[in-house]
């Protein structure tokens, strides 16, 4: 049975990210508005992970007897200056996340709750992985410094992003 206090903060973590689900959408949109289908493509991928990390607390948090409250998602970033604008938000927003995840990881510890350090390692793998993903882009957009052959050649690559569940 999982402690009132962690079930508490996991229901906070699945609006967060299904919040992340939604800002990602919003920067696929922008991408789609400015005609860089690539882009886009990655945002609606990285979308798709944010749902199966909310999908994973869900199961978790129902798994050990606790019950899922959602709450009112907040409205998403809609307007963006540059493409490196949105890599850079997006990598700010997964080091936000890395510390939400550290956070939780901090409330289990004290309470010697096994199963929820453990299932939160995986979180604190994924988020290696978050922020170096979104690093990665913000350094190439960077050395592209806005060139449109730059930003094609990118562009090309992010089309061929699938989303791939991570087995669990
Ligand atoms: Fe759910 Fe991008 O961390």
């Amino acid at each position: 049975m999982i402690s009132q206090k962690l079930e508490t903060a996991i229901n906070e973590q699945i609006n967060k990210e299904l919040f992340s689900e939604y800002y990602y959408l919003s920067m696929a949109s922008y991408f789609n508005s400015v005609g860089l289908d690539g882009f886009e493509n990655f945002f609606l991928v990285q979308a798709e992970e944010e749902r199966f990390h909310a999908m994973k607390m869900y199961r978790f948090v129902n798994e050990r007897g606790g019950r899922v409250i959602l709450s009112q998602i907040d409205t998403p970033k809609t307007e963006f200056a540059s493409s490196l604008e949105v890599f850079q938000l997006a990598y700010e927003h997964e080091q936000f996340v890395t510390k939400l995840i550290n956070d939780l990881m901090d409330l289990a510890i004290p309470e010697n709750d096994h199963a929820a350090k453990s299932f939160l390692n995986w979180f604190v793998d994924e988020q290696v992985e978050e922020e170096d993903s979104m690093e990665s882009i913000v350094s190439k957009l960077k050395l592209i410094d806005g060139q449109g052959n730059g930003l094609l050649m990118l562009n090309k690559e992010l089309a061929a992003r699938t989303f791939t569940p991570a087995t669990e």
